[in-house]
């Protein structure tokens, strides 16, 4: 199947204001749009436009960066937006994702510290990540469009830290960012979705 831009699953003022509307409005319309656009023709060209976006993710990368980087970023977009709610984030967890941060990651303490750092420190353009490999949670960051579906895990959660996702509203300071779409954006019911599914 094609790829879609699928809708923003809340008004584009929702999320303000800790993620602006001018910032929705370039971050998914034009960004998100691109890579759904690139990713379809490039797709085409590589004989792929029947596959699903995970499979051309894994089937791409480090074969065909053109297509990976597209279809990547169309699949972290996917999730990044249903990964951010109004009046989310914050301490209160579902009690089955509250258990296993206490078990795999330290607690939310060391959870909140550990991604945001992760997101600070990640060099350039890319994303930080909470993930499931082998039962259990881990944090990571990648480069650009990668992302732990080709490193054998399944994201549950992440954050896009290209600067086209904060600088409007944060100018350079990306770990302000990080903290605000941890303390007040997070879908955790989402989160808890991808978790669920990740550990059937
Ligand atoms: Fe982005």
């Amino acid at each position: 199947m094609a790829f879609e831009l699928p809708e923003l699953p809340y008004e584009y003022e929702a999320l303000q204001p800790f993620m602006s509307k001018e910032t929705l409005e370039y971050h998914h319309d034009k960004h998100h749009k691109a890579y759904v656009d690139n990713g379809n023709k490039l797709a085409a060209e590589a004989g792929m436009e029947g596959k699903s976006v995970e499979e051309v993710v894994k089937a791409s990368f480090g074969k065909n960066a053109g297509l990976f980087n597209n279809a990547a970023q169309h699949y972290n977009h996917i999730h990044f937006w249903k990964w951010m709610k109004k009046g989310g984030g914050g301490k209160s967890l579902p009690a089955r994702l509250q258990k296993a941060i206490d078990s795999d990651l330290g607690g939310y303490d060391k959870f909140r510290a550990d991604f945001i750092n992760a997101g600070t420190t990640q060099f350039g353009s890319g994303w930080a990540w909470v993930a499931v490999r082998d039962g259990k949670l881990e944090i990571s960051k990648t480069p650009n469009g990668e992302n732990p579906l080709v490193h054998g895990g399944d994201p549950i959660l992440g954050v896009d830290v290209w600067e086209h996702s904060y600088y409007i509203d944060y100018r350079n300071a990306r770990p302000k960012y990080l903290e605000a779409f941890v303390d007040s954006l997070i879908n955790w019911d989402y989160v808890l979705e991808r978790y669920e599914a990740a550990t059937k």
